[in-house]
This record gives structure tokens, sequence and C-alpha cells, in this order.
């Protein structure tokens, strides 16, 4: 039988997936968590199916082995790719993540919203089977911006050459009157701020982490796998290459703490 203070899994092609992380911890506050960064294959958006999914069981595997009670998919490109595959292939639950195409079209006012995600994404029969089933009469703009990844990846957040790159994607948006923007990408909610210099305050940006969060609380609830709040609380960061970018968005989103591991290479 599982043990309920064993860790949650949290994976992604690189830093991008603290941004659920941060949804989880905040939420959860007793739980363990192992997050791996697979930034030596980084980014995915570029990769074939195969590929992905190669890269998703071997992460799976690992955290598996130690010791994991759930995992989340925290990458949009590996969701929507890998999911259903993983789901056949091991036991265990598995959250993911997708664009949030209903939150943006159900409250969009203008009738046009854009997604922002990497090609992997955009191509995957998972995301455009939600992009049919939930966006109505709404317009749905697709816009590929996997450079963005790199972006933050290199910690180059608030200068100059994202502020060029968003302008090349966001400007066009702004002439077809979008209201909504859904960041399809979990390394984006780190642009939002260089984001919100190109769209003002009238555009809103969709981020599903929030709703991950509460999904991942709702299954371990109903799997009766919440954690005790005498749990010695763990978080592991891992990555498959340098560990520094991970370290330092920790360090920068939530400082670092005595009960934070960080191991590169593995
Ligand atoms: N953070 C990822 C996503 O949500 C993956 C980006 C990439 O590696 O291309 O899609």
């Amino acid at each position: 039988m599982t043990n309920i203070n064993n860790p949650i899994g949290v994976f992604d092609s690189g830093v991008g997936g603290l941004s659920v992380w941060q949804e989880i911890d905040r939420l959860l506050p007793y739980e363990s968590i192992v997050y791996y960064a697979d930034n030596a294959n980084c980014p995915y958006g570029e990769k074939t199916q195969m590929e992905v999914i190669e890269y998703s069981c071997k992460i799976t595997q690992l955290l598996i082995d130690k010791g994991c009670k759930i995992i989340v998919i925290a990458c949009n490109t590996a969701t929507s790719q890998a999911i259903d595959y993983l789901r056949k292939t091991f036991d265990i639950p598995f959250v993911g993540i997708v664009p949030a195409v209903k939150q943006a079209a159900i409250n969009s006012k203008t009738g046009v919203i854009a997604i922002l995600a990497t090609a992997g994404t955009l191509k995957s029969k998972k995301f455009n089977d939600t992009r049919k089933e939930f966006s109505g009469n709404t317009e749905v703009i697709l816009v590929e911006a996997g450079e963005l990844v790199d972006i933050v990846e290199n910690g180059q957040q608030g200068t100059e050459q994202s502020g060029k790159i968003l302008s090349k994607y966001i400007d066009p948006l702004m002439k077809r009157h979008i209201d909504h923007l859904v960041l399809g990408c979990t390394h984006f909610p780190f642009l939002i701020e260089d984001i919100k210099t190109v769209t003002g305050d009238y555009v809103i940006l969709d981020d599903p982490a929030p709703a991950i969060a509460k999904r991942t609380k709702f299954i371990l609830e109903n799997e009766n796998l919440t954690a005790s709040s005498e749990n010695k609380k763990q978080i592991e960061f891992f990555s498959s290459g340098d560990i520094e970018p991970l370290r330092n968005l920790v360090e920068n989103i939530a400082g670092i703490k005595s009960w934070m591991n960080f191991s590169e290479r593995y």
C-alpha cells in the first residue's frame, strides 16, 4: 500500500513546470515533492511524439522508483503527446495540463482568443480535440511560440530580446482584438510581466496551473493519499543537465529552504 507521506512527482522539460510546482506547494503545503527537469532534452516542443513518449516514460519510472504516489505532468507538450501512453503503461494516477481553452472561450467578450504554445502542443490530437470541444463560437488564434521557452530557460525575462520576441507574437493579436491570451506552455507564466508590457491590462492571461493544483488535491483526497500535517516535508529537484537554471528560479520565486535538495545530471 502507498504511504500517504510519499512524494508527489512533478516533471517538465525544464524550469517551466515550476509554475505548476509553486501552485501545488501553495495549495498542499504538507506534501513532499520530487521535481524533475529534463533540461538535457529541452525543448520538447520541437521533438517527435515518439521522443516525447520515450523521455516521459523514463522520467515516470524514475519518479516511481523514488516512491512517488501521483505524477503531475507539468508540461503541455508532454501531456498532449504522451499522457494516454503513460496511463496505459503505468499503474499510478497522472494529472496533466492542456491549454485553458474552455476558461478563455467562456469568458471572452470580444469572441477572439489566442493560444500561445509550442509546435508539439498545437499539432497534437489531444489539444485539437480540446479546442474543438470547448471553443464554441469563439475564434481561436493559434500562435507557435517555442522560442520563448529558451528565453525562460536562459533566465532572459525582462530583457530587450524578450520584449522584441513577445511584440513580434502579440502585436498582431492586439490588432485582432483578442481579450484572452492562453498561456499554453508552463514556461510562459514566468514571462507575465513582459507579456503585460505588450498587452497592457486589457487582455486577460489564462494560466491553468491553479486548476492543476486543485485537480491534484482532489485526486489525492479521493484516493486517501493526502499527506499528514506531521509529514517531514522534503522537496527534491533533479535535472538531467545543468541544475543552475532550476536553482536560480526556485531561489527567485520561493527562496531556498532547508528541506530543499538539488541534484544535477540525474
Ligand atoms: N513547458 C513545456 C510545455 O508546457 C515544454 C516546453 C518545451 O520543452 O518545448 O509545453
